[in-house]
């Protein structure tokens, strides 16, 4: 690797579905209330996609938001990588559809799979990418539609999700948020504890998976909930630990967004404080891979980042996979 190029995210888009499902509309479909998703979860409303946006089409329009926003042409991306639990298909991977929408790429594209940790996961690969010099430009994209592996019969995980995507082009050169550091982890698992059993390889499609809902994510919350705090804790200490900074440092803090009550818990333990966190759950639920990355492009919509200032994102998912990185903004 050359140790003087660093990878940064010069431009960031987003695409969300303009229909809003409010916790007083799911109240109509199950056994809840607005009191008690809100006091539990933090989630007040999500979107939901039209039965013609796909984690691709949805992806595309935030991938041109995002090239845009960079200042570049779709021409110039040498790679696309998408990180999506809700692929269009099993194959061909979401990245070459989206690729087929952006005019004059012939990038070659592939997806990841690391659920809510995949946007940064995806970052890790891209930025090797980058730092290795093999790429000058690569458009990194997170789509989910989570409404289609959604049971709107289960009240535990119904209300939980939320549809959306978000882009953004990581680049060797330009202005914009260097990354500093990111760390991975996984404790592999059983399916049961986030997933959706059927469809793949070990219980493909039939009659039989469709009458026993097996084509629904299933999910143990209470064990997904303490997974989550205690990952996503260790592994951004590990990323301070190896910059040598504290969370004093942090200018903003961007935690995956699947609940309220998990992000304040993460927060405390941590020692950031509330004004220092960017939340989007209250309006997006939680949208998986994409929930990262769509409060990064709010966030830098909202608030101008000064040179210097540094990024903490984390995330955790279904694997159980987990990730923490810290950005710098950069002026060159
Ligand atoms: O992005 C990937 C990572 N995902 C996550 O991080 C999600 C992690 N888990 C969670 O966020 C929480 O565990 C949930 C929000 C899913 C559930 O909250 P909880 O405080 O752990 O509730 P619980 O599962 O312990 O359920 C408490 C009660 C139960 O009733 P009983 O048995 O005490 O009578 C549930 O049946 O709440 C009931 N309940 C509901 N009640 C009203 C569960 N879902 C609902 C609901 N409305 N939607």
């Amino acid at each position: 690797m050359d140790s003087k190029r660093k990878a940064r995210i010069i431009g960031t888009g987003t695409y969300l579905p303009s229909k809003i499902l409010k916790n007083s509309d799911l109240e109509k479909v199950v056994e809840t209330s607005d009191e008690w998703i809100v006091t539990r979860t933090g989630m007040r409303e999500r979107r939901i996609a039209s039965e013609t946006e796909y984690s691709s089409t949805m992806g595309l329009i935030a991938s041109k938001d995002a090239i845009k926003n960079a200042g570049i042409k779709a021409e110039d991306i040498e790679l696309i990588v998408v990180a999506t639990a809700t692929p269009d298909y099993i194959f061909p991977s979401t990245a070459t559809v989206i690729q087929s929408g952006l005019e004059g790429c012939k990038a070659p594209a592939f997806d990841i799979q690391a659920a809510c940790a995949g946007f940064l996961y995806g970052l890790s690969i891209v930025r090797s990418y980058i730092e290795s010099g093999m790429y000058k430009h690569v458009l990194l994209v997170a789509s989910e539609k989570l409404s289609s592996i959604v049971n709107y019969k289960d009240r535990a995980t119904c209300v939980l999700f939320g549809d959306g995507a978000a882009a953004c082009v990581v680049s060797a050169e330009g202005k914009g948020l260097q990354i500093n550091d990111i760390c991975l982890g996984a404790d592999g698992g059983p399916a049961e504890t986030l997933g959706v059993i059927a469809g793949g390889c070990r219980h493909p499609s039939s009659e039989e998976t469709v009458k026993n809902d097996m084509h629904y994510l299933t999910m143990n919350g209470q064990e997904v909930f303490k997974n989550a705090v205690r990952c996503m804790e260790s592994m951004t200490n590990n990323c301070l630990d190896k910059l040598a900074i504290k969370p004093d440092d942090i200018s903003w803090f961007v935690p995956h967004q699947a609940n309220i009550r998990i992000i304040e818990a993460l927060s405390k333990r941590l020692g950031i404080p509330d004004e220092r966190i960017f939340k989007t759950i209250h309006k997006y639920g939680n949208t998986s891979a994409s929930s990262v990355p769509i409060a990064l492009h709010e966030l830098l919509q909202k608030h101008t980042i000064d040179t210097g200032e540094l990024l903490l994102f984390t995330a955790f998912g279904a694997g159980l996979t987990y990730a923490s990185s810290v950005l710098e903004q950069i002026n060159h």
